[in-house]
């Protein structure tokens, strides 16, 4: 059986499916891979090194799609190369089975078996191929280092002969997997951390990390059975909303992280809040293509209102794709692992799997 990679489209996505320390480990499993020239030398990972893993480089992606018992990629393949796909053949990333749903029904009607990463259910069984905790963990880092880098003061508080700066005040709004690795990060460089939640569950993670959690009073715990947020109540918003007013004249920088799965990111931040905050802070807002929390965010834009800088960026993991693709690679490895038959040397899609059942893309 033989996997195989194209290219991603370089200008929105630069991380890659198949780092070379994978190769060996799909090749012990029982499979060939094959890879396009120059696969991630924009990563500054030559073709040699997946070469001497075991790796074969092809110049053709129609080649490789055809040789291919399944394709692994990031994101969902061009058009055209969706066009090559046949009968029988596997397509493996994270498709967007939402906003790529005629596309996706024109391959499936071929009889190709698509499935999505973002969909795999949150088990035990499927945390080693989560690809959403393990890109929101680097996405949270890196929105602290890109707002701590936009600031244009000192984070931690020093003490010098000629005076005191004190330390940035950082909340983080959502304190999922993003926010409590942007919580982490902004602890360990000095900064006095802020977080809130809907769910009560979170106060003792944040408080486990160093940071202040801020408490909604009288509030239920919004949390579902399987551990996300329910949506708010508008007496609830309101007392958010009281709470955050008067913390964030405060703050000099806020990450937004706030998710409801599967629905539009709330408005957590209006305005008339950002009005109040200090010129010179900076609010990441990580829910950006979501719609944001803020209500000024722009998608893929950095903006200034009255000197309160919003930035929107979509894909902050093209700013890390290194260890971005490392860690995706490796949740894709377990997944294709998952999928494949060791003794019978076949993929087997068994239906009464979870993990399979639930990204299979219908
Ligand atoms: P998560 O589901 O683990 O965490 C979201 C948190 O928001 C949960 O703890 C939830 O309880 C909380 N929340 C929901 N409604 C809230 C409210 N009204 N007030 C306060 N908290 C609320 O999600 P994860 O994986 O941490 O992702 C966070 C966000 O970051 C998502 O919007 C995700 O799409 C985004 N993200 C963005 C990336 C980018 O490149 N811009 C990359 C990776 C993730």
């Amino acid at each position: 059986m033989i996997i195989g990679s194209i290219s991603e489209d370089k200008n929105i996505e630069k991380r890659v499916a198949i780092t070379p320390d994978v190769i060996k480990k799909y090749i012990t499993l029982g499979l060939k891979v094959n890879l396009i020239k120059d696969y991630a030398l924009h990563l500054g990972i030559k073709d040699d090194e997946y070469v001497s893993q075991g790796a074969k480089i092809l110049n053709s992606e129609i080649e490789i799609i055809s040789n291919s018992d399944a394709i692994l990629q990031m994101n969902i393949p061009s058009d055209e190369n969706l066009k090559e796909l046949k009968k029988n053949q596997i397509l493996i990333g994270v498709l967007d089975p939402y906003s790529n749903e005629k596309k996706l029904k024109e391959v499936i009607s071929k009889n190709v078996d698509c499935f999505s990463l973002e969909l795999l259910p949150r088990i035990t069984r499927a945390q080693a191929m989560d690809i959403l905790s393990s890109q929101a963990n680097l996405a949270g880092y890196k929105a602290v280092i890109d707002s701590f880098a936009y600031f244009q003061k000192a984070i931690p508080m020093m003490m010098t002969a000629a005076g005191t700066i004190s330390a940035a005040k950082v909340l983080v709004v959502g304190a999922g997997v993003a926010g409590l690795q942007a919580i982490a990060t902004a602890k360990r460089m000095g900064a006095i951390v802020y977080a809130t939640d809907v769910r009560i569950a979170s106060k003792e993670q944040v408080e486990s990390l160093g940071g202040k959690f801020l408490i909604v009073e009288g509030s239920e715990n919004l949390e579902t059975k399987g551990g996300y947020a329910k949506e708010t109540s508008d007496e609830f918003k309101k007392k958010q909303e009281d709470l955050l007013k008067e913390t964030l004249k405060k703050i000099d920088i806020v990450i937004c992280t706030a998710l409801i799965p599967g629905k539009k990111a709330p408005i957590i931040i209006k305005k008339d809040m950002i009005d109040l905050m200090s010129s010179g802070s900076v609010i990441y807002d990580l829910a950006a293509s979501h719609g944001g929390n803020s209500e000024l965010t722009k998608v893929n834009q950095n903006i200034d209102s009255n000197g309160v800088y919003i930035m929107g960026d979509s894909n902050i993991l093209n700013k890390l794709p290194v260890s971005a693709s490392s860690l995706y690679a490796k949740n894709m490895f377990n997944f294709v692992s998952n999928l494949f038959d060791k003794d019978k040397k076949a993929f087997n899609i068994n239906l009464e799997d979870e993990i399979i059942e639930k990204t299979r893309v219908r």
